[in-house]
């Protein structure tokens, strides 16, 4: 039997971390042949991602530009894939969760006619605002998409409610627990001097990040001035925030949080110092989706500036709470972290309902299935299985 020819697309960050456990797979995958396209709508935040995992793209389309649009991604991403979906001729394209790379790649691969897997499909928070404007480019993805790699039994009600077919969907658990369980180390020791500095035992030590474009402007500026807050009234506290490469984001960042002596605001960190670092954190204030789905694995509380969430499973099992953007509002939960140990303890339950660090493997087992390789279907996975 031939080989079957799978052609990988991201661009971003998140995109990179949580396919790059499963380029890995593919790569090792003797009925495969895996190729790998970056668009760069990332930069230097993907190519922190490629040098971890050591990941050589086939194709690198080069597109970041400063202060781009989603319309300058949209264009330049559909129009870079043509030619080069043209001479690869994959059998399918997989694309991850929700970036203008993920639509415009799966919508590149439907003008050619190619077969679209979504991975990690399925998540919905019902409002396309919110998250902007990944909502929409999942759902959008999901319309494009022939087999979609659910990480969760939830995800997949979601996609059965709107009408896709049971025998295209496959519950995978979310690679990013692949990708945690390879990086966080008990022992590990950071390169960077402040975060090896930093008295994890007797300081309460907030990690922070804030980078959605739903919260640009105001809402931002009403987060960065709770965070001064919170570190004026609990001097045990100390904040460290790798902000991100959005220059919108740091000049607000650097005009509300800088020079305050307890808030460090760094530069992105690889992943794996990242990772690290949540593992180190008394809790965390995020935006981030991924960082919702690897906090809950380290048994991390965390407050979700945010007013809604794609991502319900780790409220439910009480890990994450949806605050909000409201300043009195995002103290008062801090407090309550800070001063109520009952209520931390609480909160700080090591559950993981996202993965149990299989899900490229049972992708590739899916994939191996759907093109009659193997008559074997994987297992789906399933919240019960874990063992924390
Ligand atoms: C994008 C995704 C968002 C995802 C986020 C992850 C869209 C519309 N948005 O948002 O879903 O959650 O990535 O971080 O797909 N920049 C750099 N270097 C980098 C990366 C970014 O300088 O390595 C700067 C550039 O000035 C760039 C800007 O950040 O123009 C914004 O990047 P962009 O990809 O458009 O949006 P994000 O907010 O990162
Ligand atoms: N992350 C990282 N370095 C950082 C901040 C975040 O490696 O300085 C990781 C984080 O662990 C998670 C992913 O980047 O896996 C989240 O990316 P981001 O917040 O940019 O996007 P989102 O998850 O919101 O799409």
């Amino acid at each position: 039997m031939k080989r079957l020819k799978v052609m990988t697309i991201f661009g971003t960050r998140p995109e990179a971390i949580k396919m790059a456990p499963l380029v890995k797979q593919l790569q090792e995958t003797e009925e495969i042949e895996s190729i790998l396209c970056v668009t760069a709508q990332h930069r230097e935040m993907l190519d922190m991602v490629l040098d971890l995992f050591q990941l050589k793209p086939n194709y690198d389309l080069n597109i970041m530009q400063h202060g781009q649009t989603i319309s300058d991604i949209t264009v330049k991403v559909l129009k870079g894939l043509e030619s080069i979906l043209q001479e690869v001729k994959p059998d399918i394209v997989l694309v991850h969760g929700d970036t203008t790379t993920t639509f415009i790649g799966a919508l590149a691969a439907f003008y050619q006619q190619i077969a679209v897997g979504h991975v990690e499909a399925g998540l919905r928070s019902g409002n396309i605002y919110s998250p902007y404007p990944e909502e929409m480019n999942r759902k959008l993805t999901g319309t494009l998409t022939s087999l979609h790699f659910a990480p969760t039994e939830g995800n997949y009600k979601n996609l059965i409610q709107e009408g896709i077919k049971e025998k295209n969907i496959f519950i995978t658990g979310n690679t990013v627990i692949d990708a945690l369980l390879q990086v966080v180390k008990k022992d590990y020791i950071f390169d960077n001097h402040l975060l090896n500095q930093i008295d994890y035992i007797n300081k309460k030590v907030i990690v922070m990040t804030c980078h959605r474009r739903e919260n640009w402007g105001e809402p931002m500026e009403n987060i960065f001035q709770a965070i001064v807050e919170v570190v004026k009234k609990h001097r045990n506290a100390e904040v460290v925030f790798p902000v991100h490469l959005n220059p919108k984001i740091r000049s607000l960042a650097e005009k509300v949080m800088g020079g305050v002596e307890a808030i460090h605001l760094i530069e992105p960190l690889d992943y794996e110092p990242f990772a690290n670092l949540l593992n180190r954190a008394h809790l965390i204030l995020t935006d981030s989706g991924g960082i919702q789905e690897e906090a809950p694995a380290l048994g991390k509380p965390i407050l979700v500036l945010r007013t809604e969430t794609e991502r319900p499973e780790a409220v439910e099992a009480g890990t994450v709470k949806v605050v909000g953007v409201e300043k009195d509002i995002i103290i008062k939960e801090v407090d309550k972290l800070l001063l109520n140990s009952e209520h931390y303890l609480q909160m700080a339950n090591a559950v993981n309902p996202y993965g149990d660090g299989m899900a490229s493997k049972r992708i590739v087992t899916a994939l191996k299935y759907y093109f009659g390789y193997i008559h074997t279907k994987p297992n789906n996975f399933k919240i019960e299985s874990i063992e924390n």
